[in-house]
């Protein structure tokens, strides 16, 4: 890749390059989280539908994938997965460890409205560092927002290696850190049987949560 400026879109079912942008999207999300954590049919859930339909789309919940391509290559750099969360589904996207947050009145808060949620995230290795997943969050919150969140949520990687990536970025964004939750994905990667890239084997790291 050239690591040269980047453009932000929707990974969209209905672009003339959809396959290949999904196809790319997949590698990048696998090389970064580990293969088999969002899955094709995972990811095809928050590709925007192929036809636009007559109505607004209703889909419940609101989910998307934002991704950055290389203005160069045309290859996608960077995606972003978000989704508008609504209460039963809050509690499961904290995977069992929900009891650790729920007294804290920011979680309740977030709870009562629809929350959105900065899902899971990827810049390839040579484009780090220049603002490149700060442009993308900023871009999903926006669009969360017009999908009715009221404030915002995500479950921060603390790899077992590297740290936290993303924290720097979430606060440089104004969220702030509620609290570390250890081994937060150990059950699901053993459940689901996907490996971590920092572990090696089923995931041993910690998350941040962190909310705006
Ligand atoms: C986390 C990740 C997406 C960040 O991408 P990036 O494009 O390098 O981040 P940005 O360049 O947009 O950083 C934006 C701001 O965050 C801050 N920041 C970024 N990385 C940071 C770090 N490691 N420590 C502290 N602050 C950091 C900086 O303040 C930066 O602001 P600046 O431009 O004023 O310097 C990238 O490192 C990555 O893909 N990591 C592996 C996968 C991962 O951990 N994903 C998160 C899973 S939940």
């Amino acid at each position: 890749m050239s690591s040269g400026p980047t453009t932000i879109s929707v990974l969209d079912g209905a672009a003339a390059a959809s396959e290949l942008r999904i196809a790319q999207t997949l590698a990048l999300l696998h090389d970064g989280l580990g293969a088999g954590y969002i899955t094709r049919e995972a990811l095809l859930r928050f590709v925007a539908p192929a036809v636009t339909p007559s109505a607004p789309d209703e889909r419940e919940p609101f989910q998307r994938a934002l991704v950055a391509t290389d203005d160069a290559t045309d290859e996608v750099v960077a995606a972003l997965l978000v989704e508008v969360v609504a209460a039963g589904a809050f509690r499961a996207s904290f995977l069992g460890s929900y009891a650790l947050i729920r007294a804290d009145p920011a979680i309740q808060r977030l709870e009562r409205a629809p929350a959105g949620f900065i899902k899971s995230i990827v810049v390839a290795p040579a484009g780090r560092g220049r603002g490149v997943a700060r442009s993308l969050i900023a871009a999903g919150m926006q669009a969360l927002a017009d999908h009715g969140a009221q404030g915002y949520y995500s479950l921060a990687w603390v790899n077992q290696r590297a740290g936290c990536q993303l924290c720097g970025v979430l606060a440089a964004l104004g969220f702030r850190s509620a609290r570390r939750i250890e081994r937060f994905w150990y059950q699901d990667s053993v459940g689901r049987g996907y490996q971590c890239p920092a572990c090696a084997g089923p995931c041993e790291c910690a998350v941040e949560v962190m909310l705006r």
